[in-house]
């Protein structure tokens, strides 16, 4: 999307957005002045160690935190009326699938709670399972199906409803790496069909620069954006562009950008240079 667009149709802004936790053995800020800007149609990721703040930006995206200072516009709305709106889907880390109801039933579900005909209902969750490739599959448990076909059918419940904007927390971050290749390549397909806006929490280097326009990169204590990396790969983006000089040149500016807030952390000087992050995961990038 180009810049332009972009700064005139933004789907999410965040302007000095803070939020500090009032936890018991004193205050934690678990974001300090980020301000971002997603165009309607951006595939963002967020990438950065654990603790920085991604999963709490992607709460308060969704309402489900209220920041403590700054501002922050979903659609141009308050995060409240974004939610009341239904802009967004949010798919959760683990699945969190009802096992007592079929996949089908747990696909309808939002659309239940929303007052959706059963005609409309069944016509939706035939269309979002087709969407994610699980036609067939509506009368399975959860218990039946693979990690990686739960994964997917939680992402067929946030389509459900339509919603222009998708909010996904390391939606594949259990899954191989076979799977986890082949849903990447799924999603950025489904993300081409539908032209939806994405806001994507992953811990995978290689993950964040085959699947996104712009790759944000965070670092901890307080956690705050250090990079924003615009990605100039083009698509279509065969899995194949993962061997190309030009994704190695992106991974190595993501790279560069976690360390570079992994030594501006260790320069605040609370207690000395933290570790490597064992959670970021570099494997396919360096050729380990
Ligand atoms: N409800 C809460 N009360 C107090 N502190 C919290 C709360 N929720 C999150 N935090 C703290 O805020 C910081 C950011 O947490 P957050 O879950 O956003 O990190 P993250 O980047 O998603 O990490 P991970 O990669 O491990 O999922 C952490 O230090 C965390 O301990
Ligand atoms: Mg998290």
């Amino acid at each position: 999307m180009n810049a332009a667009a972009e700064n005139f149709n933004p789907a999410i802004e965040a302007e000095d957005l803070r939020l500090t936790f009032a936890a018991a053995d004193g205050p934690v800020r678990a974001l300090d002045d980020v301000s971002l800007t997603v165009g309607k149609g951006d595939f963002v990721s967020f990438i950065g160690p654990s603790g920085c703040g991604k999963t709490t930006f992607l709460r308060c995206v969704a309402a489900l935190e209220r920041p403590t200072g700054g501002r922050l516009s979903v659609n141009g709305m308050t995060p409240d009326e974004a939610r009341r709106e239904r802009a967004y889907g949010y798919v959760f880390q683990s699945a969190a699938l009802y096992p007592w109801r079929t996949i089908g039933r747990n696909v309808s579900l939002p659309l239940e709670i929303m007052g959706f005909s059963k005609a409309e209902r069944s016509e939706r969750v035939a269309r979002v399972l087709e969407l994610v490739e699980l036609s067939g599959f509506e009368g399975r448990y959860p218990w039946q199906l693979s990690g990686g076909m739960r994964q997917r059918a939680s992402i067929a419940r946030a389509l459900a409803f339509d919603a222009d904007i998708l909010l996904m927390d390391e939606p594949f971050g259990a899954l191989d790496e076979i799977v986890r290749d082949h849903l990447n390549d799924q999603l950025l397909e489904l993300w081409t069909r539908t032209g939806k806006t994405i806001c994507f929490v992953t811990h995978s280097i290689p993950e964040a620069v085959y699947l996104s326009t712009r790759i944000v990169v965070m670092s901890p204590r307080p956690g705050r954006i250090t990079d924003v990396i615009a990605n100039p790969l083009p698509h279509p983006r065969p899995l194949g562009v993962r061997d190309t000089p030009e994704f190695l040149e992106v991974a190595r500016r993501v790279r560069a950008g976690l360390r570079a807030g992994r030594d501006s952390d260790s320069a605040d000087g609370d207690d000395g240079p933290p570790p490597a992050d064992p959670s970021i995961r570099d494997r396919g990038v360096d050729g380990e």
